[in-house]
């Protein structure tokens, strides 16, 4: 079979670390670009992606890519792709979202229905029908316009591949999944790994962290778009989800301990572990910062402190900054790994990073403030 081209989407600051992902599972090839990766492979590969991947945001099949300023062009360019390899004539493909940026092409209701009219165009003509009852699968066609160059593809996933199952219920401001295992990543974790978040929320960078010692794929326990498609075949899935249950490492030396200051988010924490099936190594109790003590042994914290909006909300989360500088010991051993998209935060804490990495949580600019080095002390 031909191999089939792919774009996994995802936020901004992650493509290297999604691309390395992708390559460590077995794809070939593999090109990181700004906010994706292009990946190609066959069906199984395909279902791994969705299964596996941590910090893509979906999987598209990337049905073409052609430059249109007008709407024939649009339509003949979208007409000529083979729809019908992926497409059956019960199926249903509405054209979803779309977007378009410096192009001539900028009305996103035209160029749907200009796109929508092409393919069922293209398949009348191939299933010798004139009427769609799209009964079937739904293949959700998304569409890009940038600078006149038009990508149509085909999402696989459904539900944004942050949503692992796990997180029903968040708090206030929860940490998106893929960037708690971003942030996770840049930390190195370990099936010995100790990590501890002083403020867990509902529980995302120490769930991340355990399914990630425990090497437990993220979708194992999700459902995917593709699944109903009848154009993959349904072992393919079957393959890849034992697959990835194989990969599974138990009884490992982890642990994750989180700490809230509000006892709504730690039941959060414990009830989000448990629906992740990681109950055994994620532990979280009330705690405030201001009494947080580092254990003796080794420790690496992992941690997403709150930032208002309202200047208000900003003033105390400097004066939380600052107790969090006098309350994380640097002896070592002990690493610290906080987002912030403060620009000052170093300057609250009390010291420079020895690192730091711009990243995104949606639109936000954040920075992960990385203290690894052994201060000696
Ligand atoms: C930005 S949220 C963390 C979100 C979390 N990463 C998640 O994905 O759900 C910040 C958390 O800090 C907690 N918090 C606020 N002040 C605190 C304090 N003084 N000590 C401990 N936790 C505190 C809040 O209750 C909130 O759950």
């Amino acid at each position: 079979m031909e191999n089939i081209k792919m774009i996994a989407p995802c936020l901004f600051g992650v493509e290297s670390i999604a691309a390395d992902e992708f390559r460590r599972m077995g794809f070939e090839k593999v090109e990181a670009e700004n906010g994706r990766v292009l990946l190609e492979g066959d069906f199984n590969m395909l279902a791994r992606a969705n299964i596996n991947s941590r910090f893509a945001e979906r999987i598209l099949i990337n049905m073409g890519q052609f430059h249109a300023t007008t709407f024939t062009e649009l339509f003949d360019k979208v007409k000529a792709l083979p729809w019908e390899r992926f497409i059956g004539k019960d199926d249903a493909f509405p054209v979803s979202a779309g977007s378009s940026i410096n192009s001539t092409l900028f009305s996103i209701p035209d160029c749907q229905s200009i796109i929508k009219k092409a393919i069922v165009n293209r398949l009348s003509s191939k299933y010798r029908i004139s009427w769609f009852a799209e009964t079937g699968a739904e293949f959700k066609i998304r569409f890009t316009i940038i600078k006149d160059n038009v990508t149509v593809t085909i999402d696989t996933s459904g539900e944004g591949l942050h949503k692992r199952g796990y997180r029903r219920n968040s708090n206030d401001a929860p940490l998106k999944e893929t960037l708690g295992a971003a942030m996770c990543d840049l930390a190195r974790i370990f099936p010995d790994t100790h990590i501890y978040d002083p403020f867990c929320g509902s529980g995302t960078l120490l769930i991340e962290s355990a399914l990630m010692a425990t090497k437990t794929a993220p979708g194992l326990r999700r459902f995917f778009a593709a699944e109903r498609f009848s154009s993959i075949p349904k072992t393919v899935w079957q393959q890849e989800r034992m697959r990835a249950q194989d990969l599974i490492i138990k009884n490992i030396d982890f642990k994750a301990q989180g700490y809230d200051i509000d006892p709504a988010s730690v039941e959060l924490t414990l009830a989000n572990a448990k629906k992740a099936g990681v109950e055994k190594y994620v532990k979280a109790a009330v705690g405030d910062i201001h009494d947080f003590k580092t254990p003796d042994e080794r420790l690496l914290v992992i941690t997403n402190p709150p930032y208002g909006e309202r200047l208000l909300d900003v003033r105390e989360a400097e004066k939380l900054y600052k107790t969090m500088g006098e309350r994380f010991d640097r002896a070592p051993g002990k690493k610290y790994f906080v987002i912030s998209p403060h620009d000052e935060f170093e300057k609250h804490f009390g010291e420079t990073a020895d690192k730091r990495r711009k990243l995104y949580n949606g639109m936000i600019k954040c920075q992960l403030f990385m203290y690894f080095k052994n201060k000696g002390i």
